[in-house]
């Protein structure tokens, strides 16, 4: 029991003092409750306001994938630099350190591999365990315009139910499918299917022209998604355009991990994001770093 013995009485009411009452950061998200603000502030920085996620949870469909044979050896390094990870909750039981205290973002569907029609998942975590694993929000995949469309956008719609029950968040992916044309028009039409039906993240391609466009009429932040692997310069050029049009950040996997220099990449991909760097220079940061983390290791 606290010691009550000589208690200060002189009290400070600051009564000229209107009571603070700050917004939030974040797009479309100042509505939102407090552990969900909390969960999204350990994904996107509160000082720009977009996030670094780091994408390693293609095992769930595509087994092991280039890069991620050994999570611990080729991933871990790169936690220092990521605002989120966005992983299956195999890999974050097994084999990511539960110090890691920048936010999660949980796979939550699968059910189908690449060897069937991929827009077949379900629901694949139980609410109680994205609790128990505390994580900041789930992902769940959207095809929109595919054969199981309805069936993932009620996947999305459950976590959406469940997770605001509990205050996560839910990130909606949307899939596109073999059939699809990435542009505006339908990547436009799948991130507002997703936001309007309760997703609090959106995450998406890049797309030429009219990405502004989707960022645009999407009420709430989009991160823009990696896709399969470009040179170095070409990647971090296609991140600074998805920022400077509105992207709320990056969730990027291949073009992380894959690179010749996954370090020296995800600290370049950083620059891009948080600070707005120019490609040109991004870029020669990437070497640089590249080739002081090479001399490092001889
Ligand atoms: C599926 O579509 C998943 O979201 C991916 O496995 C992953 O997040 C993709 O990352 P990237 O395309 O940047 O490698």
């Amino acid at each position: 029991m606290a010691d009550t013995e000589e208690l200060k009485e002189t009290k400070e009411y600051f009564l000229a003092t209107p009571a603070r009452h700050e917004g939030f950061f974040l797009k479309g998200s100042h509505q939102l409750d407090w552990g969900m603000r909390n969960r999204l502030a350990r994904i996107f920085r509160p000082e720009s306001a977009r996030t670094v996620m780091l994408a390693i949870d293609h095992g769930y469909f595509l087994g092991p994938t280039t890069g991620l044979e050994r999570v611990d050896m080729t991933i871990v390094p790169l936690l220092k630099y990521a605002d989120a990870l966005m992983c299956t909750r195999g890999i974050l039981r097994s084999t990511i350190p539960s110090s890691f205290a920048n936010g999660v973002v949980m796979r939550s569907s699968g059910g189908a591999s690449t060897l069937r029609e991929m827009s077949n998942e379900r629901i694949a975590v139980d609410i109680d365990d994205a609790l128990r694993m505390n994580v900041s929000a789930m992902a769940v995949q959207v095809f929109i315009g595919a054969e199981f469309e309805t069936q993932t956008v009620h996947n999305m719609t459950q976590l959406v139910d469940l997770g605001l029950r509990y205050g996560i968040p839910t990130m909606g992916v949307t899939a596109v499918g073999k059939d699809m044309v990435r542009d505006a028009r339908y990547l436009g039409l799948a991130s507002r299917i997703c936001a309007e039906l309760g997703a609090h993240i959106v995450k998406t391609y890049y797309c030429e022209p009219g990405f502004e466009t989707v960022t645009a009429a999407c009420p709430v932040p989009i991160v823009m998604a990696g896709g399969k692997k470009l040179p170095e310069f070409e990647a971090l050029t296609m991140a600074y355009k998805a920022v400077t049009q509105g992207a709320s950040g990056v969730d990027m996997g291949r073009n992380i991990f894959q690179s010749a220099a996954p370090e020296a990449m995800i600290q370049a991909v950083g620059k891009v994001v948080h600070e707005l760097m120019p490609p040109k220079q991004a870029y020669d940061c990437y070497l640089t770093l590249k080739s002081e983390q090479e001399k490092a290791r001889r």
